[in-house]
């Protein structure tokens, strides 16, 4: 696996431009089977889980090639039902075509993802959710066969506003008859955006972006182009390495509304910011303060993806800063990879206390999932030294080029095989 060598101390300054979003990107691709037709997406982000994505396409039938930043899928030819056990496990974001493909074939063989460097990440709702649409489920041998004579709507009630559940029951319920209207749905924009790219081909959902989505199933779809929204986490990522260099920066293709939770721990940490229609500028103070207490949330809360880059940031401001992670179980593992940089952090349970303004020293650390990597290199930007991090390919699942992007603004990084 590559590994990124980070020299430390640079201020990072200048302007960049952010990917098209990886959570939105995925549940799209997933949704593409479901007009038997053909799909562009535009400022598809060309990272490691949309190449699993492309790898499940082609698994099942589908016709899949870039022109640019533009990725176009051709369902028509889908001619299988089973989702591929070993792509599964790479990425456990991909038990979304349990929506699709059962959505489309009344039919679909998936694999159980089981656990992931997060905690455990149980598809009950899913599962519930499915079944009240008509789906009948077997589980067997670790695999997940659902099937249906037909779909129809009902009426769901989310125990808890689950992204993927709410996306599941959106693409399984296109196609259904009648209506379904799910309560509790989860708020996230990239379920906004999945809305508009299923409404682009011709169904009928509303309400995203509200606790409650409606959607009238339709008999068929067609073609659709679309244009994917901008990642707020890789926003919000790029944010705080200015931050924590002390830095200046002005970042493009942005939604200032997505990132509000972020923007807000940013102004409390003392940085400026400055946003416009589809741009954000932060000028950090010189001395960063701490912050009370950041705690994850379903969306509009603070996001559960951008809490390991707010604790390298937290290491670097004067005082004592807390963070209660209400999402995941167990989404601390980039914290003893802190510790061996200097950091002085406890964790008790949920809650992680983060004495701040200890110097950081390079050393060699682990990236043990996407999030955790990219929190070491933004503690790599301010360690004394090289950082060393490896597990690469965990940061290239969701970011298409931190390294170069990170360059530009004045950073040290290189990547090496
Ligand atoms: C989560 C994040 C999402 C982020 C994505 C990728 C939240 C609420 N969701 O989405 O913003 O983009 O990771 O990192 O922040 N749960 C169940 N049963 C289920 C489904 C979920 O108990 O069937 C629980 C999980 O254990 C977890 C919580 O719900 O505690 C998070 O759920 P969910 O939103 O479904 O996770 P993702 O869809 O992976």
């Amino acid at each position: 696996m590559g590994k990124f060598y980070i020299d430390g101390g640079k201020r990072l300054e200048g302007s960049l431009r952010v990917q098209g979003g990886k959570n939105a990107v995925l549940p799209i691709l997933a949704a593409t089977v479901l007009n038997g037709d053909i799909s562009y997406i535009k400022d598809c982000p060309k990272i490691l889980d949309v190449s699993t994505m492309i790898n499940i396409l082609k698994s099942i039938g589908c016709s899949v090639k870039w022109e640019g930043k533009t990725l176009i899928i051709d369902s028509s030819t889908v001619s299988s039902y089973e989702v591929p056990e070993n792509l599964v496990r790479e990425m456990r974001s991909s038990i979304i075509f349990l929506g699709s493909v059962l959505g489309k074939y009344k039919k679909v063989i998936i694999s159980y993802p089981g656990g992931c460097p997060l905690g455990p990440r149980p598809i009950d709702l899913h599962l519930k959710a499915l079944k009240q649409l008509g789906v009948k489920i077997k589980e067997e041998h670790g695999f997940i066969i659902c099937e249906a004579s037909k779909l129809t709507g009902a009426k769901i009630h989310l125990d808890f506003p689950s992204v993927g559940a709410t996306e599941n029951i959106m693409l399984a319920a296109v196609l259904a008859e009648g209506k379904t209207v799910i309560y509790n749905a989860a708020k996230e924009p990239e379920i906004k955006d999945l809305q508009d790219f299923l409404n682009g081909m011709g169904a009928k959902v509303s309400g995203a972006s509200t606790d409650i989505i409606t959607i009238e199933g339709v008999k068929s779809l067609h073609k659709v182009e679309h244009k994917v929204i901008p990642d707020r986490i890789v926003a919000g990522t790029y944010l705080i390495a200015a931050a924590i260099t002390k830095g200046e920066v002005k970042l493009t293709n942005v939604e200032p509304n997505h990132i509000q939770a972020i923007i807000s721990k940013l102004k409390e940490v003392g940085c400026k910011i400055h946003e416009e229609k589809n741009s954000v500028y932060l000028k950090a103070p010189k001395n960063l303060k701490s912050v009370d207490i950041v705690r994850t949330q379903p969306y509009p809360g603070f996001p559960t993806d951008m809490q390991a880059q707010m604790m390298s940031l937290l290491t670097m401001t004067k005082g004592t800063s807390i963070i209660t992670e209400t999402v995941f179980e167990s989404r601390y593992k980039h914290v003893e990879e802190l510790m061996r940089m200097g950091a002085d952090i406890t964790l008790e349970g949920r809650t992680a206390i983060i004495k701040g303004g200890l110097d950081l020293t390079g050393t060699t650390v682990y990236a043990k999932d996407l999030r955790g990597g990219a929190a070491l290199i933004i503690a790599g930007l301010v360690a004394k030294g090289t950082t060393i991090v490896e597990g690469a390919k965990h940061i290239e699942r969701g970011y298409e080029r931190i390294d170069k992007d990170l360059n530009l603004l004045g950073a040290s990084i290189r990547k090496e095989n």
